[in-house]
């Protein structure tokens, strides 16, 4: 791919592949087990592949994982460092695991200019805890947080699952209760997905473990958008809910389809009309840096119709401002919008309360 010097600021997404251990249903890119020393060899070439970019701006940065907190304050501003005019990006953000992160580690964080926190809490459910294979318990999860507001961080995203084997609706009331008790900026809370390849997936498969019920998780759902409403969060994305002004600027990207860049093993980006992806092997990822080439494995041009399906994909999904149909679509929308799938307000269509529960299905009848 050639690289084009773009004045727009884009998205800079930043791949942390390290984990102390894999969760039971997570197929995410990282390895467990990795000393020190194979950590900052991978910040070098993550420093190497970042100068590629240079002649980029980015609002916005995004450390992800993998488990971003694994590494060092000091080699998280190593790598910023790496970024031109970094400081100009307005929203900073890092994922950090309960039980990887020291206050003083926070307190460094800080200080470097992260100013939004992902915490991934998952559940503060013990027994889930211990079935999702989580390495934390509910009270590291409290600690961290309260950590955090002690150090100053005033823009907090906690990062939760719901319909996790056996839970109950009982359970997940709970939990809520305690994402409201502990009143963060922003949360996420996303129905598990059994992946191929993980313990939970060979369980199901095996009859130990078995999917929540439809009907159950759609209640879940509906139970959650109705607390989060309750208590002052607007649910902008399909499974995001922020307080005003605390949207996440930087996954808006993602699904108003703008161009970003992915650095990292196994990251993707969308970069001057191509869709691409690193290398997933680490060894190669390497190899091709140290050639001083992209590291990339797949790369995908953009057509009108590949640029109108992302568009619809992702752009349905932002529950507040949907999408506008082209042309030739528009007796599509309309049909749906007759249904009681959409809503059309201006040029924009959202999907309704119906769609919502649908909203795959909505989609890809569009599509
Ligand atoms: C890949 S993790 C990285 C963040 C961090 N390592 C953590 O575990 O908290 C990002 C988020 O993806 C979600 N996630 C991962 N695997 C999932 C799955 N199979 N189904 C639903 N959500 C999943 C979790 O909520 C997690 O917080
Ligand atoms: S959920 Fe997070 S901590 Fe668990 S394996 Fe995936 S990336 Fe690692």
């Amino acid at each position: 791919m050639l690289l084009n010097k773009i004045e727009k600021k884009l998205g800079l997404y930043i791949h942390i592949p390290f984990c102390l251990k894999k969760c039971n249903y997570c197929d995410f890119l990282s390895f467990s087990n990795i000393s020190n020393q194979k950590i900052q060899e991978y910040v070098k070439y993550l420093c190497e592949e970042i100068k590629i970019y240079s002649e980029y701006s980015y609002d916005t940065i995004y450390f992800g994982g993998g488990t971003p907190s694994l590494l060092n304050p000091k080699l998280i501003e190593k790598i910023l460092l790496e970024i031109k005019n970094w400081k100009i990006a307005k929203e900073i953000t890092i994922e950090i695991n309960p039980g990887t992160i020291s206050i003083k580690e926070l307190e460094a964080l800080k200080e470097i200019g992260i100013n939004r926190l992902s915490i991934g809490i998952q559940s503060f459910d013990p027994t889930t805890l211990e079935v999702l294979g989580r390495i934390h318990t509910r009270e590291k999860s409290l600690e961290l947080y309260h950590s955090a507001r002690e150090v100053g961080f005033k823009n907090i995203s906690l990062d939760l699952m719901f319909a996790t084997p056996g839970q109950t609706k009982e359970e997940l009331e709970n939990d809520l209760k305690e994402i409201f008790k502990l009143n963060p900026e922003h949360f996420s809370i996303y129905s598990l997905s059994w992946e191929k390849g993980t313990p939970f997936y060979k369980k199901l498969l095996a009859g130990e473990l078995s999917e929540t019920d439809e009907e159950l998780e759609s209640e879940m759902f509906e139970m959650i958008i109705l607390k989060a409403k309750e208590n002052g969060y607007t649910q902008y994305e399909v499974s995001n809910f922020s307080k005003k002004g605390y949207e996440s600027e930087h996954n808006k990207k993602y699904w108003k389809n703008s161009e970003y860049v992915g650095v990292g093993v196994g990251a993707s980006g969308y970069l001057n009309g191509v869709r691409y992806k690193n290398s997933e092997i680490i060894e190669e990822y390497y190899k091709k840096l140290d050639l001083l080439e992209l590291p990339m494995f797949e790369e995908e041009i953009q057509n009108e119709k590949t640029i109108k399906e992302y568009y619809y994909m992702m752009g349905l999904r932002l529950l507040e401002e949907g999408v506008i149909p082209y042309v030739e679509d528009e007796e599509k929308f309309e049909k749906m919008r007759e249904q009681g799938f959409l809503n059309k307000k201006n040029k924009n269509y959202t999907l309704t309360k119906k769609g919502l529960f649908l909203a795959n299905d909505v989609i890809i009848e569009l599509l």
